[in-house]
């Protein structure tokens, strides 16, 4: 219910968090689970829904930026669905848009030569298959394995390599571990060598591939509360109290935070998407990024063995962060006072799942804010900082990625990404090493991998209107302009077209982009603008012409800037449907038009990369590896925006 202005969390929104039925909702709301439903209703009554059709995925399909710019609150918005069917009959992927409000299929179109990605009810039916296939259980019992009710398959995606059965057919690439009892780490116990391909259409296994004997390693390694002997005794209770409630209002699912507004998205893909997002100035909300999300991650691994060359798994294009999102919980998850948002996704059939607590909205204190002491009068000012944390986490397989973006007081952005869980491991006979990986455990190793993330930021800097600046840091040569030796300046490049705007992190640069708004000028008269200051980064390690290389070739550049191109929608860098495909898709695709990035409204998408040589301590389960960017006023405010923020009370600070 958006047509009020902004309350207490509680009070307007009702019990599962969404609005209200029959009420003019605002256009960027998610579907509710009744919309979810109706919209797969309507689509099953439709001739045009075949008999082995399956939901790949339902949400929202998002209203065009004119409807979402001019909506005032009250006035009813056509509420459409987004649906990607799949034909099991013959791999066929259809993307249908259903007028939940008309109650008809507005559009259905067939898109050739892609793959679906990978739907939740695959990943149980393709451990089902293989546990009961005699081929497989053959293969097991020669390794010694006969109770297959500890066997664990992970299902990997296919990639594309050339095998004839990724020509036109739905197939998963299964890996097994084997549990020494019911709770016990899998991850501890690969089946190595042994490689089952399983057909989704028809729900078979179509080939196991036995390439060797490689024995099962022989230690459990656990970490489950269960198997931990002793706990440390001297942690004391940390409670984190808000007697006053939260700083933030939440209306459906529109937040407001002192000066901070924007609203939350869900999408089976994304998970967590964030719209409209703005800082109130002077009475004024300004705009600064119209939609923000992860947009792709690809998790490319570095090891020849024949069981782990193909791991390289595209994880939001290949199988969704909404899909596999987490419910969060309280005192574990997420401190403090919380106020959740649920997502709703749906299964094969069209039956809706409701992730409870999918995404998690909490204040933090962080630490420092700005401080001066006037040593002269021994005047002390000191602020804290609170940031406003919206977060969400997904478990991949054996991974888990926690999204976190973080909104600061003096008007920053941060997006901290958390990887953990459990490494993907790989055996070897006793006494051998892997050039590839680094030993965990007697006989088990851990393949060196990397993590590549792309964060796609369609931005609004005080307007749609924005270019991109790149900024390098230059000495000046010693000699009349420069006598001293010492001085530097910042040298600003605009980025006029979208290959000049692909781009690398230079450190011994300081390199940094800057979104400017041309049109809008600050009191010093420059555009106003907002920087993206890269923080750990690194490249590909696969070679320009491996496999991965070609289909995740957004990988290769850390910037790219593109024209917001409404009808062509451009989401994801490595394309609509990354699952099975040769590659050339998304962003290198798009951009050889080499449109112009100049004064129009742009899309900026950040590429970061983790790299991952596994170290002891990352085993039996990992601990957190933050890495992110950060988006920084520069010139967008007239000065430090922070300035209004209260001292601490009387009795929080001693003095
Ligand atoms: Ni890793």
């Amino acid at each position: 219910m958006a047509t009020k202005t902004a309350t207490k969390p509680s009070s307007k929104v009702s019990k599962n968090g969404t609005a209200p039925k029959k009420a003019a909702v605002h256009p960027l709301e998610p579907l509710t689970a009744a919309e979810i439903k109706d919209a797969v209703a309507i689509m099953r009554k439709s001739k045009k829904f075949g008999e082995r059709m399956r939901f790949a995925s339902v949400g929202l399909n998002e209203p065009t930026k004119k409807v979402v710019l001019s909506y005032k609150p009250g006035k009813a918005v056509d509420r459409e669905a987004f649906i990607i069917l799949l034909d099991n009959s013959d791999s066929g992927v259809y993307e249908a848009v259903v007028s939940i409000t008309k109650k008809k299929v507005s559009s259905f179109t067939h898109i050739p030569g892609v793959q679906a990605s990978v739907i939740l009810d695959e990943f149980f039916e393709c451990e089902a298959a293989l546990k009961a296939d005699p081929t497989f259980q053959e293969a097991l019992k020669k390794r010694g394995i006969t109770n297959f009710d500890l066997i664990t398959v992970d299902p990997w995606s296919a990639g594309n390599y050339g095998d004839y059965l990724e020509d036109g057919q739905r197939i998963l690439r299964a890996l097994t571990w084997v549990r020494a009892e019911e709770g016990d780490n899998n991850y501890a116990r690969p089946v190595d060598g042994l490689i089952a391909i399983y057909d989704q259409n028809n729900q078979k296994v179509v080939r196991i591939e036995d390439h060797k004997m490689v024995p099962i390693p022989p230690e459990s390694s656990n970490y489950s509360q269960k198997y931990i002997k002793e706990f440390r005794q001297d942690v004391k209770p940390l409670d984190i109290i808000q007697p006053e409630g939260p700083s933030f209002t939440v209306d459906g699912h529109e937040v407001k935070w002192q000066k901070w507004s924007f609203r939350i998205g869900f999408t089976h893909r994304e998970g967590l998407v964030l719209h409209t997002i703005g800082y109130e100035d002077d009475g004024k909300v300004r705009p600064i990024i119209y939609r923000l999300s992860l947009a792709e991650m690809t998790v490319p691994y570095g090891d020849t063995s024949i069981t782990q060359y193909r791991k390289n798994a595209f994880d939001l294009g290949e199988y969704g962060f909404g899909m596999l999102a987490n419910s969060l919980e309280l005192g574990c998850d997420c401190l403090g006072e919380i106020h959740y948002f649920d997502g709703n996704i749906c299964d094969a059939q069209g039956e809706v799942m409701t992730i409870k607590n999918a995404v998690c909205l909490h204040e933090e204190d962080s630490s420092l804010l700005w401080k001066h002491t006037d040593f002269r009068t021994e005047e002390v000012e000191v602020r804290r900082s609170r940031r406003l944390v919206v977060s969400n986490i997904a478990t991949v397989g054996n991974y888990e990625y926690g999204i976190y973006w973080n909104f600061y007081q003096d008007g920053s952005i941060e997006l901290d990404v958390k990887l953990t869980g459990i490494l993907s491991t790989a055996a070897l006979p006793a006494g051998e090493t892997s050039k590839h990986g680094t030993m965990i455990a007697p006989q088990l190793y851990a393949p060196n991998h990397q993590h590549f993330f792309c964060t796609r930021m369609d931005m609004a800097v005080d307007g749609q209107k924005n270019t991109v600046v790149e900024m390098n840091t230059v000495a000046d040569p010693m000699g009349p302009e420069n006598p001293y030796g010492n001085a530097f300046y910042g040298q600003a490049t605009e980025l006029k077209t979208e290959q000049e705007a692909q781009r690398l992190i230079d450190p011994f640069s300081a390199r940094y982009w800057k979104i400017t708004n041309p049109n809008s000028r600050n009191w010093m008269d420059q555009p106003v603008a907002y920087k993206l200051m890269p923080g750990e980064n690194v490249l590909p390690f696969a070679q320009p012409n491996s496999s991965i290389a070609k289909r995740g070739a957004y990988m290769f550049k850390h910037l790219w800037v593109t024209p917001y191109n409404e009808k062509r929608r451009e989401l994801f860098p490595a394309g609509d449907y990354p699952n099975q495909h040769a590659g050339g898709d998304g962003l290198p695709n798009w951009t050889a038009e080499d449109r112009s990035v100049e004064n129009t409204d742009v899309v900026v998408w950040y590429v970061m990369g983790h790299n991952h040589l596994p170290s002891l301590e990352d085993w039996p389960v990992m601990p957190v590896a933050s890495m992110g960017f950060k988006l920084r006023p520069s010139g967008f405010f007239p000065r430090n925006a922070a300035l209004d923020v209260p001292p601490q009370p009387s009795g929080h600070c001693h003095t």
